[in-house]
């Protein structure tokens, strides 16, 4: 399995961990054509100014991490504030969790969010830092080429449906459903869900999240495409 712990990129070869026996026939690109078009990526997305928020945060962009076979990719909002990971943090553990109970862990998915750049608390993405920043996104899912896309929240589920005509209407009405998306010219399933921080708010909403990843994990584990 081949792990790429995100943010300082600098040193991502040293970190690249390779099963060689697992995992190198991946068409059409080889697990380390991978890591080096990952890596050029990364280092693209620390480079970054097409929008203002490299003058507005003294944080570096944080781009996904994870497993470059994952079967699985999981799309939140914008990285927070703890460091220069994805996920890390309470919304991370609650994550964790979530993956856990489906018997996956974070090693195991890949894990990256819609905007690159954390944005202040509380703020919605603007649309224009969707614009800008989603095809940082869309190299990243053909790379990995994911079978599943796993958008928490508002924002990155209608930015990955917006891909498709026949999904529309807000979280609560298409959470947990499963959906067919050509994307990035990749056949994807889709299964929207709430973003774990939520359930911060509303902590009914951890039941949801756990009824939407036992479906995420069938689809994951028994190979249902
Ligand atoms: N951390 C992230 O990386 N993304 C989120 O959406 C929330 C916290």
């Amino acid at each position: 399995m081949t792990v790429l712990q995100g943010g300082p990129y600098l040193s991502f070869i040293h970190r690249m961990t390779i099963n060689k026996g697992k995992s190198m026939n991946i068409w059409p690109m080889s697990l380390p054509s991978k890591g080096i078009a990952i890596g050029r990526l990364y280092q693209e997305i620390m480079r970054c100014r097409r929008c203002s928020s490299y003058r507005r945060t003294s944080r570096r962009p944080v781009p996904g991490e994870g497993n470059l076979s994952a079967r699985l990719m999981i799309v939140g909002e914008a990285p927070n504030n703890h460091g220069d990971r994805p996920f890390i943090g309470a919304t991370g553990r609650i994550l964790e969790e979530l993956l856990e109970e489906i018997g996956l862990s974070r090693r195991e998915v890949y894990l990256t969010n819609l905007i690159k750049c954390s944005i202040p608390t509380g703020r919605r993405p603007k649309p224009r830092e969707v614009l800008l920043c989603a095809p940082y996104l869309e190299q990243e899912i053909k790379i990995v080429r994911p079978r599943i896309l796993v958008p928490l929240g508002r924002y990155p589920t209608r930015y990955i449906l917006s891909k498709t005509n026949n999904a529309r209407g807000a979280l609560h009405g298409i959470h947990g459903r499963i959906y067919r998306v050509k994307f990035s010219g990749l056949e994807l399933i889709v299964i929207p869900t709430y973003h774990p921080a939520a359930t911060f708010y509303n902590s009914r909403l951890k039941t949801v999240l756990e009824r939407d990843f036992s479906i995420i994990g069938i689809m994951v584990q028994k190979g249902v495409f």
